[in-house]
């Protein structure tokens, strides 16, 4: 195994090594500058990471880790025009700095390019990763459609919610280890469990999403601080300052969910304010930590050596404590 780090370094060595432009520059040019912002890799490093913990080498999934990443950055530039959202990874979104039009066609494109790095692979091996790609990528559209379906609804619940985020984001961190698995040709077992655990590691994963989109530092976090309020997003925050609150707080939540003023900052302090006072932002952080200890759990029920449940477990530890 090798430190989290490293598996960084591997995975963007190997995309730096990718040629995607060419014409039309329209098209190819949207693909590179998303890819090029960065972010954390977390995806692909999963993918890397998953291969060598059932015993092969990670070479031999930097292409599975790519189409990861790939569909990964696919699925940001269209949640970007559907979220209407200005900034990404500190950096104007694709739809914004050319138009919507394009962010769809170039959208579209790389969702091709993800499935096309599979074709690197031996028979065997590419339907498994094909198979489970397909059906991740579906439930994603599903979660994302919820997730757009609950911003005009006033009854949605908490265990809807945590359907709509394990489709929108848990099954594709859940996917990426799972392809770990796969490319290691490791037993049914084992890719069951690593799916479990980056299920887990993916809800909570959004629940701190969801967190650091109201609370995060406007400085660093590289996206619109107060989008999902913008957007009157159902949030675990929302949901649960709703069911916390005082009659008056929860009428006055409701009412400011109800529109999409053009001057949102009023908007913004006061929801957040209410987050606070009712006890929903500690709710928040406590359900992260409980997926976390769910996903912890996991872990201990995989038969692999006590060294890759502790690079894991890091690996886990570490995305709690994010602040991007
Ligand atoms: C953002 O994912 C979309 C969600 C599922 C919350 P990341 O936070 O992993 O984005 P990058 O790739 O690091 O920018
Ligand atoms: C995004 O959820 C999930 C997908 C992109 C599939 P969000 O809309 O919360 O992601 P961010 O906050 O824009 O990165
Ligand atoms: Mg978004
Ligand atoms: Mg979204
Ligand atoms: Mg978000």
């Amino acid at each position: 195994m090798h430190a989290i780090f490293q598996y960084q370094d591997f995975f963007i060595n190997y995309l730096e090594k990718q040629s995607i432009t060419k014409e039309p520059k329209n098209l190819y040019d949207p693909i590179t500058y998303i890819l090029g912002l960065g972010g954390k890799r977390m995806r692909p490093v999963l993918t890397l990471m998953a291969t060598e913990v059932f015993n092969a080498d990670y070479e031999k999934a930097l292409p599975a880790a790519m189409a990861v990443e790939v569909f990964h950055n696919f699925s940001l530039v269209h949640d970007d025009i559907m979220d209407d959202a200005p900034l990404r990874r500190g950096e104007v979104t694709v739809h914004e700095k050319w138009d919507i039009n394009t962010g769809i066609l170039s959208g579209d494109a790389m969702l091709i390019l993800a499935y096309q790095y599979f074709e690197q692979y031996e028979p065997v091996v590419f339907r498994d990763l094909a198979k489970l790609f397909s059906k991740t990528a579906l439930e994603v559209c599903e979660g994302q459609q919820w997730d757009v379906d609950f911003e005009t609804r006033t009854d949605v619940t908490i265990p809807e919610y945590l359907k709509m985020i394990e489709y929108k984001t848990a099954v594709l961190v859940a996917a990426a280890m799972k392809m770990g698995a796969i490319v290691a040709q490791t037993s049914e077992e084992n890719a069951a469990l690593v799916y479990e655990f980056g299920l887990n590691l993916g809800l909570a994963f959004q629940l701190q999403d969801d967190y650091l989109d109201a609370f995060g530092d406007p400085e660093t976090f590289g996206k619109q601080v107060g989008g999902d309020i913008i957007e009157n997003k159902k949030t675990y925050l929302y949901l649960k300052a709703i069911s916390f609150s005082s009659n008056e707080d929860r009428d006055k939540l409701t009412t400011l969910f109800s529109t999409k003023p053009d001057d949102y900052s009023g908007k913004i302090e006061d929801a957040k304010q209410i987050f606070n006072i009712s006890g929903a932002s500690k709710a928040t952080q406590d359900a992260i930590q409980e997926y976390t200890s769910m996903a912890f759990d996991t872990l201990e029920k995989m038969n692999i050596a006590a060294d890759k449940k502790a690079i894991l477990k890091s690996f886990g530890e570490n995305l709690m404590n994010r602040k991007v």
